[in-house]
């Protein structure tokens, strides 16, 4: 078997270079080890800290996990993880690991990232990422539900705007809000036509709650900022406003970058930032353009030396060069790794395999991790 030849050879690599002791070694750690968990946390952390429109992301599955050592320079570690998009604006002080994830029937938006940290004598710190983000095709699992429409749709805008003008009528803080970004709109068709949901950030402006016209948005750095739920319709619509408190902010404790305006139209308007229906998190960051997240073709002259669990492991075997790009919903009972001929996991090896019935053999699936949420 393929998996068992490379194992070979590598065993061979193993014995002709360790004399020289200039090969990159790689460490596969389980993806559910708390070294694995430590440095997914630290890239989390880190693409919040760099997002900063739409919401914020929760970790939920590790894929992949690698870390390479090579004498004399810190250990790189290159991951693949999955993120969830959580219902906490990026400017929501909560602290992520509290804020809850978007569920499926809400269409879901996930973000699949590939990291490269380093461990240095400061400990791990992010090189670079990669991200995409897709929303989670869900039309089969409810018909009647509210469904993401874009954030320009005119009905929705004009539910934000109207229920914006009921808060500022009603809040007892001595400003105007004034609307800062759209998080979502959704509707959903009932009895006598649509019912829009609409979901968006504020930020307070020059003008106490008596002025008018003319209202310039505070610096978006020191400004009060919060997060509004608006459902029903321009004419007739219920809003909650949540104000966020400014110094649990201002302890951020993450790298504030330039603030990014993402107007969902205008003058500013992004396409990179988000989709018609949703927000994307930042798709590429290798400022030091290390060229880490594309070096993986290099790796087959690398030293494989497992960590932790003498098993097989399917990083072994070569990697496809591009994550597929449908995702076939992968495998939901990840134990079960009777390895089924029709069915092969994303990254098995190919599926030329001569069918051998292989020895019982030993394959312990430590990765990809177990899914935190869905
Ligand atoms: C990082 O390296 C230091 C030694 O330089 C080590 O003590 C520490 O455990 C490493 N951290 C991780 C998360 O591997
Ligand atoms: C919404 O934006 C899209 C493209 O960004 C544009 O084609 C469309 O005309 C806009 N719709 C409205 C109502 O502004
Ligand atoms: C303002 O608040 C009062 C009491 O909380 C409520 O009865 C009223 O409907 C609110 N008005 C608007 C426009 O939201
Ligand atoms: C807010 O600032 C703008 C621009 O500086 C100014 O024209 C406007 O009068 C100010 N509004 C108030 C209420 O001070
Ligand atoms: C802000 O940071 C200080 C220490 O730097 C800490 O004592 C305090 O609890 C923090 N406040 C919040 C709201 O996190």
């Amino acid at each position: 078997m393929k998996l068992w030849a490379t194992l070979a050879v590598l065993g061979l690599l193993v014995m002709g270079t360790w004399a020289q002791g200039l090969m990159p070694t790689i460490g596969l750690p389980p993806c559910d080890s708390p070294e694995a968990e430590a440095a997914a946390l630290v890239a989390e952390k880190f693409l919040n800290a760099q997002h900063t429109h739409g919401y914020k992301y929760a970790l939920n599955q590790i894929d992949k996990i690698k870390i390479i050592s090579r004498p004399d320079q810190p250990d790189t570690y290159l991951l693949e993880l999955d993120f969830l998009e959580t219902t906490c604006h990026v400017l929501d002080p909560t602290p992520v690991s509290q804020c809850p994830v978007r569920q499926k029937r809400q269409t879901a938006v996930e973000a699949e990232c590939d990291f490269a940290l380093q461990n240095t004598t400061q400990g791990l710190s992010v090189v670079s990422f990669k991200c995409k983000t897709e929303l989670e095709s869900f039309e089969d699992i409810c018909l009647g539900c509210p469904q993401l429409i874009a954030l320009n749709d005119t009905d929705g805008v004009q539910l934000i705007e109207a229920s914006l003008d009921d808060f500022n009528k009603n809040h007892t803080f001595n400003t105007k809000f004034a609307l800062f970004e759209i998080g979502r709109i959704a509707s959903q068709v009932v009895s006598g036509g649509n019912r829009y949901f609409a979901e968006y950030a504020i930020i307070d402006t020059n003008c106490t709650s008596h002025d008018d016209d003319n209202c310039i948005p505070q610096n978006h750095a020191t400004a009060i900022h919060g997060f509004c739920q608006a459902e029903g319709s321009a004419n007739l619509n219920q809003v909650t406003c949540k104000i966020f408190d400014t110094t649990q902010a201002a302890n951020a404790t993450v790298p504030v970058q330039p603030p990014l305006h993402a107007h969902t139209s205008g003058p500013h308007y992004d396409p990179a930032v988000h989709s018609s229906k949703h927000h994307k998190v930042t798709r590429l960051h290798d400022p030091a353009a290390t060229g880490l997240l594309s070096a993986e073709s290099a790796e087959s002259a690398e030293l494989v030396v497992p960590k932790a669990a003498p098993v097989v492991k399917r990083e072994v075997a070569s990697e496809p060069a591009n994550a597929p790009a449908a995702d076939a919903p992968a495998a939901d009972a990840p134990a079960a790794d009777a390895p089924a001929p029709d069915a092969p996991a994303p990254d098995a090896p190919a599926p030329d395999v001569p069918h051998i019935q292989p020895e019982p053999l030993l394959i312990v699936l430590v990765c990809p991790g177990k899914k935190k949420h869905f």
